[in-house]
């Protein structure tokens, strides 16, 4: 481990590149790894296109990325649960507000991860299916565990049914795939979306009801179908998602909440060549309008709403409810299946650049883009 290499952003809005990076160090509860994969999630590529907008806390040169599965070769003081050797999958938590280090970003071969966000791989999994799990798993943890938002009853391995329904709009998103598992391991009746296609793919992962919803009458068939229901809450998955979900609290029963995990416009449009200035412009202006109108909306509904920070957990109890104390069993048991599927990528840092495009022009559905490093 005498050398270390990453796909850095030197500064905000500009290209990635491959460099030299500097090897790390594992401290109190921390944990190095040879970095076998990692998976492309949106924020990779939005944090490039809008960079600041939003994060505005972060700090250049930095190490993209948050999912990666790899083996333990130096663990930190206190590291009880790893040893060197040990097939692993994490959170790299490098770009959290709390940490802001690039040695804790994900693409590079030797990245730097917390004990308590990490899990063993199973022997069934292999490090292409694990990699596609922790930032998916963390965001849809957040939505429904954090007590500022759903704040449901935890996952187990064997859950009992509690009665209660929950609305996952986006069930086929590799968030809303891990949101349905967790949930229904939490004694939750799940209700989600997805397109047809992917109707099947929701109900294999738990989901008792599934509506399409790109269809035009989705959200009145969808308050018919809880009728006589009693809702925990909703997690809104999917721009534009959160004012439909209101909706539909608002005109059932039970806890009017949603946990919001994407913003109310999405960035895939960015322009290729020219100035970004106007564009960025656009899309804070929406922003906010959306931001604004799901307040106002819920306010006369009744409903509460949240924007959800999926790496939060890093430090609130439910990282570790989800990465020590619930995936090591489930996983294992196969009670928890890692979701969605593992698209490959390519191989080596230097095809991280084109999964993000490949990503960003829309290239998935009920997948994961991964690359071999
Ligand atoms: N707040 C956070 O910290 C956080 C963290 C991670 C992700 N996110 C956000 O969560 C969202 C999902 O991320 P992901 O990584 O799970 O995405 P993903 O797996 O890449 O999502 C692909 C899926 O999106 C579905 N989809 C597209 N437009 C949709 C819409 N309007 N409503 C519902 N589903 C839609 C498609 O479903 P079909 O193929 O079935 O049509 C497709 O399967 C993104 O907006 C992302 O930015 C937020």
């Amino acid at each position: 481990m005498s050398m270390n290499q990453a796909l850095w952003l030197p500064a905000k809005g500009a290209t990635p590149e491959v460099r030299p990076a500097p090897v790390p160090t594992p401290g109190q509860g921390q944990i190095v790894i040879r970095a076998a994969c990692v998976a492309i999630n949106p924020i990779d590529w939005i944090l490039q296109q809008v960079g600041s907008l939003i994060f505005p806390f972060l700090r250049y040169p930095l190490v993209l990325g948050w999912d990666v599965a790899g083996e333990v070769v130096a663990v930190g003081a206190g590291v009880s649960r790893f040893k060197v050797g040990d097939r692993i999958v994490g959170l790299a938590v490098g770009q959290d507000k709390s940490v802001n280090d690039p040695v804790e970003g994900a693409f590079q071969h030797h990245p730097l991860l917390r004990d308590h966000m990490a899990t063993p791989i199973p022997p069934s999994l292999t490090w292409e299916q694990a990699a596609v799990l922790p930032l998916a798993i963390s965001t849809a943890a957040c939505c429904l565990f954090q007590s500022a938002h759903l704040a449901l009853d935890p996952p187990t391995v064997s859950p009992h049914s509690n009665g209660k329904t929950v609305l996952i709009w986006g069930g086929s998103t590799s968030v809303g795939s891990n949101a349905i598992q967790l949930a229904v391991a939490a004694g939750y009746e799940v209700v989600t979306t997805a397109s047809p296609r992917n109707h099947a793919y929701v109900r294999q992962l738990g989901a008792s009801a599934v509506f399409d919803y790109k269809s035009r009458t989705v959200v009145r068939d969808i308050v018919q179908f809880l009728k006589g229901k009693t809702l925990a809450g909703a997690v809104a998955i999917g721009a534009g998602s959160a004012p439909l979900c209101v909706a539909i609290m608002g005109a059932c029963t039970g806890r009017k909440y949603v946990a919001i995990a994407s913003p109310p416009v999405s960035f895939d449009d960015a322009p290729e060549h020219g100035r970004r200035g106007p564009w960025l412009a656009g899309k804070l202006f929406r922003m906010v309008r959306g931001t604004v109108g799901v307040m106002l909306r819920g306010r006369l509904k009744g409903v509460h709403s949240g924007f959800v920070n999926g790496s939060s957990l890093l430090n609130d109890g439910v990282g570790r409810m989800i990465f020590t104390e619930f995936l090591p069993g489930a996983l294992a048991s196969g009670q928890f299946r890692s979701s969605p599927e593992p698209i490959m990528a390519g191989a080596g840092l230097e095809a991280i650049p084109n999964a993000l495009e490949r990503h960003r022009k829309g290239g998935v559905s009920a997948g994961k883009l991964v690359v071999t490093l």
